[in-house]
């Protein structure tokens, strides 16, 4: 037996091991306890983790990889989170479907759901014709003010969403203003009359002549649409002409060419695209916006 008595190293005060190679000795350095204990529980975590969670990849027959004991899949989380929003939604719709409007709008925490869902559906689809938060362009209404052509209740307004109007089908809301000059039912100087007989409906000056050559040819040719005052007709989608309101224009070559050949409008209908809650948050939306009856 040689005598093992451990060497210390003059220059540190440290123990050797006993290990030399060409005059150098290792030095009994070991490694700190903190230092072995983290390193220990990092192994031990590991193989809890290969246990617990989905860890290693593809065994034959296991769909990619280990499940875990926990079987924790963020993919089941996704769709689970997702089928939880479903569901909510459906509750939403088929609450939104179940209640009449006016207890739609005076329920603040189902309004305010529709609201929500109405809002990012109208940015979606609408505004590209009716401008960011209905606010119109020429030709396609302003959504954000009192004047409806078709009418404002939200019921109303559903039925104009739901079936669009001149779009061709049946249901659409649907008129057709003649083309009283293209196809030739006025003669140019009646609708010069006409022009300043319009101009004069929405209390600006013009030529008082014109206007009582007009007055008969109006009540012949545009009453049934626009009213003997010219108010207007909602079951005929035909605008208020006394308004400083208009959907195409009120200066005198705007009315003129719409009196010479018609413009109808065309909206698209939604319920093909849009479930009927959709379609009803949209209504709610729509009827927020300034002008809702
Ligand atoms: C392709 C363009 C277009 C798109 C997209 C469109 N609309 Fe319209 N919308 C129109 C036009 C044009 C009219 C007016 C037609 C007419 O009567 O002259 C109209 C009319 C309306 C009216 C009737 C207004 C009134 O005064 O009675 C409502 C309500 C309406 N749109 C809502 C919507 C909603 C909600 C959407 C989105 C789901 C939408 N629109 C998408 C073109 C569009
Ligand atoms: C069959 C119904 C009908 C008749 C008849 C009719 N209109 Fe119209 N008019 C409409 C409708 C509907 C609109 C708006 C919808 C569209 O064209 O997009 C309209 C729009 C207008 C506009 C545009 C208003 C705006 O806000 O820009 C003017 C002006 C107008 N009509 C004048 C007349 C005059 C004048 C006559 C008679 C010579 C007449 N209309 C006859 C249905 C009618």
């Amino acid at each position: 037996m040689t005598d093992r008595s451990p060497e210390v190293d003059p220059h540190s005060g440290v123990e050797t091991t006993g290990h030399e190679w060409d005059g150098i000795k290792e030095l009994n350095n070991p490694l700190p306890r903190w230092w072995r204990f983290i390193f220990w529980g990092t192994v031990v975590f590991s193989i809890v983790y290969w246990v617990l969670m989905p860890a290693w990849p593809a065994l034959p027959g296991m769909q990619g990889h280990t499940r875990g004991v926990w079987e924790q899949s963020d993919r089941v989380d996704v769709a689970t989170t997702v089928s939880a929003a479903r569901a909510e939604r459906s509750a939403l719709g088929s609450q939104l479907m179940a209640r009449d409007a006016a207890d739609i709008l005076k329920d603040h925490e189902l309004s305010q759901l529709a609201l929500s869902l109405g809002e990012s559906a109208f940015g979606d689809n609408c505004a590209t014709c009716h401008g960011a938060g209905g606010r119109g362009a020429k030709g396609y209404p302003q959504l954000a003010d009192d004047v409806w052509l078709w009418g404002g209740s939200l019921s109303d307004i559903e039925y104009t969403i739901r079936n669009g109007i001149r779009n061709g089908a049946a249901e659409a809301r649907f008129s057709e203003m003649p083309a009283f000059g293209r196809d030739g039912f006025l003669p140019q100087d009646q609708i010069s009359d006409l022009v300043e007989y319009v101009t004069a409906l929405s209390r600006r000056s013009a030529d008082p002549a014109a206007v009582a050559r007009a007055a008969p040819v109006f009540q012949q040719q545009c009453s049934s649409c626009h009213g003997v005052t010219g108010l207007g007709d909602r079951t005929k989608g035909a605008p208020n002409l006394t308004d400083a309101d208009w959907l195409y224009g009120g200066d005198r070559a705007t009315i003129r060419r719409t009196i010479f050949g018609p413009r109808n409008g065309v909206m698209p209908a939604w319920s093909s695209r849009f479930d009927d809650a959709t379609i009803r948050a949209l209504a709610v939306y729509v009827h927020s916006l300034g002008g809702g009856e």
